[in-house]
Order: C-alpha cells, then sequence, then structure tokens
C-alpha cells in the first residue's frame, strides 16, 4: 500500500490489518507516535489524518492509504540555515514545560494543533474537549492547559503579523 506521510510517500508491505501505529513506528520509523493502550482510549498514538485527529492504534494503515497523515515528526520544519524549528505548537509546549515523562506529549501537541486549526480563539469548552482526547498519565494537565493558551496567543498573534 502507499502511505502519505508527512508529505512524504511511502510504498509499505504491510498486512490490510496492521494497526497505522504500528505501520509509523516499525516499518517507517516514526517512533514519535507512541502506543499506549492500544484500544483507542488513553491517545497517546494520536495523529492526524487530513487534519483529523485520530488514534492510530485503532485505524488500519490500509484505512488511510492515499489521506494525508501527519506525526508529530511532520510538524518540525527547517529554518533557511537548515536549524530544525519547531511548530509554534511544539515551542508552547517547551516554553510552558508541559511534559514529564513525556509519553502523551506527541498526542497532546498534535490534538492541539487541529484544535487551533479548527478554532484559532478556543473557549474552555473546545480546549477541554481537545484535552480529553489524550490522559496524561503524570497527571500535568495544568500545565498542558497553559501551553494550549500559550499556543492559542502565539497563533492569534502570527495570524495578526505580530511575530514574523
Ligand atoms: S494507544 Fe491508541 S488510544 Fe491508547
Ligand atoms: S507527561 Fe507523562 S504521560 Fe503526559
Amino acid at each position: 500500500m502507499e502511505l502519505t506521510v508527512n508529505g512524504r510517500a511511502y510504498r509499505v508491505d504491510a498486512p490490510a490489518d496492521e494497526p497505522l501505529l504500528w505501520v509509523l513506528r516499525d516499518d517507517l520509523g516514526l517512533t514519535g507516535t507512541k502506543p499506549g493502550c492500544g484500544e483507542g482510549v488513553c491517545g497517546c498514538c494520536l495523529v492526524l489524518v487530513d487534519g483529523q485527529p485520530t488514534y492510530a492504534c485503532t485505524t488500519t494503515a490500509a484505512e488511510v492509504e492515499g489521506r494525508a497523515i501527519t506525526t508529530i515528526e511532520g510538524l518540525t520544519a527547517q529554518d533557511a540555515g537548515g536549524e530544525a524549528k519547531l511548530h509554534p505548537v511544539q515551542q508552547a509546549f517547551l516554553d510552558a514545560q508541559a511534559g514529564q515523562c513525556g509519553w502523551c506529549l506527541s498526542g497532546q501537541i498534535l490534538s492541539t494543533v487541529a484544535l487551533l486549526a479548527a478554532h484559532p480563539a478556543p473557549g474552555p469548552a473546545e480546549v477541554d474537549a481537545a484535552m480529553d482526547r489524550v490522559y496524561c498519565r503524570c497527571g500535568v494537565y495544568r500545565r498542558i492547559r497553559a501551553a494550549i493558551q500559550r499556543a492559542a496567543e502565539v497563533s492569534r498573534a502570527e495570524t495578526a503579523g505580530g511575530i514574523g
């Protein structure tokens, strides 16, 4: 099957029922997507499919053939000098120190990217809904909420041309 991940096309030889999670990790080496419950509950395997938050453990690779898959690795860009440049949501999570073990963070960050794409100025209920997609076993929810608010502020400032 052919998958498009982070804007790049891959040909993958995997069983039709292979979860996307394991294709990403084992076949493509994209280990930023984390395994957890394996049952579509915890959200640490969350990726974006056509921009929509999707649990990679309960989605087969065959189901998302031909669609645009984004993993945490796909958020980081390169600046003109070839240096890695964090996505504003990644930077906001870093600035807020919104992580302890870090296992949930790729799901948290991608869930936030989807949130801000749909709601540039999210209200508390929208933030709650985005956070409900991903459990944090370390319980650093206060910092995660602060990171989301910071990311929303930065995103709005960039849209308004306040930050280059
Ligand atoms: S590992 Fe996919 S939702 Fe928990
Ligand atoms: S930082 Fe450890 S699970 Fe969230």
